[in-house]
Order: C-alpha cells, then sequence, then structure tokens
C-alpha cells in the first residue's frame, strides 16, 4: 500500500512535469504563431474598410463618415447635378480628372461607379481644410455663375459636384476619391482594396 502511495506520487509529479512541459511548448510555438497574425504597423496605419449604409440617403443629400481619420463624403446626386456635371466644364481646371487622384472605377467624367452616387474624401487639395457643401446655385457669397459645389473657406477654393476644382484657385487638384466598392445596391465598402488606397 505504501509502494501504491509512491507510485501515484510520483504519477502526479510526472503528469505535472508533464503539463508544465507541454504549456511552455504550447506557448513557445503560439508566440509567432500570434505575431504573424497581428497585423503589421502598415495596415494598422492604412486603417480599416468602412460599411456605409445608403439605404437612407435621400436625393440631393449628403453624408458624412470617417476613413483614416478622414472625412469621407457620399452625396445623392439630383438629375439636375447631373445634367450640370455634364454640361457646364468649361471653368474646371481639370474635367477629366487626368491629374487627380481616383481609382479606375471612377476614373470618368462624374468620378464615380454609379452616376448618383458621388463618394469623395472631404479635404481640399490645397491645405487640407474641409470644404463645405453648397449645392444652392448663385447664392449672394459665391456670385451668379456658382452652380453647386463645394467651397474651401481657408483659401477659396471651389470644386464642382463631382469634385473637380475650378481654375484659378489655389487647389491644385481635383478631390480625391477612395477606392470603394458596392457589396450590395445600398451598402457601400470604402478602403477595401488598399492597392487602390490612395495616401
Ligand atoms: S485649404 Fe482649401 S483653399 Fe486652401
Amino acid at each position: 500500500m505504501a509502494n501504491e502511495g509512491v507510485d501515484q506520487s510520483k504519477r502526479q509529479l510526472l503528469t505535472t512535469a508533464l503539463t508544465v512541459v507541454g504549456a511552455v511548448g504550447t506557448g513557445y510555438l503560439a508566440v509567432p504563431f500570434i505575431s504573424q497574425m497581428q497585423p503589421s504597423a502598415k495596415a494598422m496605419a492604412a486603417g480599416a474598410p468602412v460599411e456605409i449604409d445608403i439605404s437612407k440617403i435621400e436625393s440631393g443629400q449628403l453624408i458624412r463618415v470617417a476613413w483614416r481619420g478622414k472625412p469621407v463624403w457620399i452625396l445623392s446626386r439630383t438629375p439636375e447635378v447631373l445634367e450640370i456635371l455634364e454640361t457646364e466644364t468649361d471653368k474646371l481646371a481639370d474635367p477629366n480628372s487626368h491629374d487627380s487622384e481616383q481609382p479606375e472605377s471612377s476614373d470618368n467624367p462624374l468620378r464615380s461607379i454609379k452616376p448618383e452616387i458621388f463618394v469623395a474624401v472631404g479635404l481640399c487639395t490645397h491645405l487640407g481644410c474641409s470644404p463645405t457643401f453648397r449645392p444652392e446655385t448663385a447664392p449672394n457669397d459665391l456670385g451668379p455663375d456658382w452652380k453647386g459645389g463645394f467651397f474651401c473657406p481657408c483659401h477659396g477654393s471651389g470644386f464642382d459636384l463631382a469634385g473637380r476644382v475650378y481654375r484659378s484657385v489655389p487647389a491644385p487638384t481635383n478631390l480625391t476619391i477612395p477606392p470603394y466598392r458596392y457589396i450590395t445596391d445600398t451598402l457601400i465598402i470604402v478602403g477595401e482594396d488598399t492597392t487602390e488606397a490612395v495616401a
């Protein structure tokens, strides 16, 4: 019976030792696995994609979300706005966006995947102020030629409702279009495709 007690305590000691070795071994193996699962510093700085439900956006309405710490605008453009954008191009600095940043899917005159839904980074390309949304035509403070657009109060740059900059203003290029795609007809994801991401 005494031997049985010794055997049992030996067995217990052996079991404890194996458990400790097993835990250490598992921990040793787990460290590199976990470290591989951590997002890189670059990926963390890049920020996660943002999903935006546009099912409730009304025609003519602008909604704002944040992506990578920047404002992103989603504007539902009216048929009247689309007509103006297609015809009023003579005062624009870069109407075809040759010198501006947009993903291939928005590399067209309206700068969007769907004509009626406009998505842009809401930062002026001059020094980074956030322009104001001024959809009205010919307001007193912007003059009779204003057809609706975005106006930057910092130094007076104006953009149309496709984010295209007017001539002779401080902003050098059109507003930036972020990478985005439609998950469904009413759900957009911004920033998922980092190959098209912009700085
Ligand atoms: S920051 Fe917009 S005009 Fe200067």
